[in-house]
């Protein structure tokens, strides 16, 4: 099935999945969770006082989640392209692209107040990364769904963790709010995707292989992205054994549940035997993994 009659046969369970996600939706004011009145004025040219910050490997969950989601107009254009502008497809992306602009607003927002990141070096990344205009370019419908699904909830994972990591009930709460959101969406792509295995089975096994096996954290295209993925990993926001135990067990092999997907051609086939075998790959090097750390052996990044 082709990527246009696809989009048609899946409209319908859009429709629903979008009234689903307006019903479930929470209206939220990201000036009510900022705390203001821990705010001074910055001097023009004042330098930034590093004792304010937080520690390394929540600094740079931080920077790469709000730039990702500084981002997302530009995620934007490949949503749209892949998906369609009109009908209910382009309600959806319009509707999303308006969530995702309140995450940066709150999170920046409160980096600001509480000087927990250097202002001046995130807004020069800031311009870097949105100027580059680099996103993720899905090549099929099914491998764009596909990949939204897993990165929204390893977004969800990461947002969570870092909330916990600041050792302060405001960004708690903020982090955690924004996490809720990105729940929301992980549940309307995971649901859409479950009803495009139905569909179109094959098609959506062989992206479900493919963005499992390419599957990188949101942060694509900032700056020093290797050292910041390495440094959010070894602080447990988002590692291997996360990946494996809470978006690969849960989402590939429950429920969407490949294993027991009927109705697969032989490609279809080989790609359900492919992701089968890396998923288990996959959790038997972040056990070693976990083994390793847990016996205080340094891993290079
Ligand atoms: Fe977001
Ligand atoms: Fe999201």
């Amino acid at each position: 099935m082709d990527d246009t009659a696809l989009l048609a046969a899946l409209r319908p369970a859009v429709g629903r999945l979008f009234e689903r996600h307006l019903t479930s939706a929470k209206e939220w004011f990201p000036h009510e969770l900022v705390p203001w009145s821990r705010g001074r004025d910055f001097a023009p040219g004042e330098e930034w006082d590093e004792s304010a910050a937080v520690p390394g490997p929540v600094r740079s969950a931080l920077f790469v989640n709000l730039l990702t989601e500084d981002n997302l107009p530009y995620y934007f254009r490949s949503i749209e392209r892949t998906f369609g502008a009109t009908d209910v497809w382009g309600e959806w992306a319009r509707r999303w692209t308006a969530e995702e602009g309140r995450h940066s607003i709150v999170i920046r927002d409160y980096l600001t107040v509480t000087r927990a990141i250097d202002p001046i070096a995130l807004e020069r990344a800031r311009m870097r990364q949105v100027s580059g205009g680099v996103t993720p370019d899905p090549r099929s419908v099914p491998d764009g769904l596909v990949y939204v699904a897993l990165q929204e909830l390893a977004t969800r994972i990461a947002h969570r963790n870092t909330g916990k990591l600041l050792d302060d009930r405001a960004g708690y709460e903020v982090m955690a709010r924004v996490a809720a959101d990105e729940n929301l969406h992980y549940l309307f792509y995971r649901d859409l995707v479950k009803e495009a295995l139905a569909i179109d089975p094959s098609s959506v096994m062989i992206a479900i292989e493919r963005q499992v096996r390419e599957f990188e954290m949101p942060g694509v295209g900032i700056e020093d992205f290797s050292h910041h993925a390495s440094a959010i990993a070894k602080a447990g926001i988002y590692d291997l054994t996360l990946h494996h135990e809470q978006i690969l067990v849960p989402v590939v092999l429950r429920w969407w549940d490949v294993a027991n997907v009927e109705g697969l051609d032989a490609d279809g086939a080989r790609a359900r035997d492919a992701v089968v075998t890396r998923i288990d790959r996959v959790g038997k090097a972040a056990r070693r993994l976990a083994a390793r750390r847990s016996e205080g052996v340094s891993i290079p990044a």
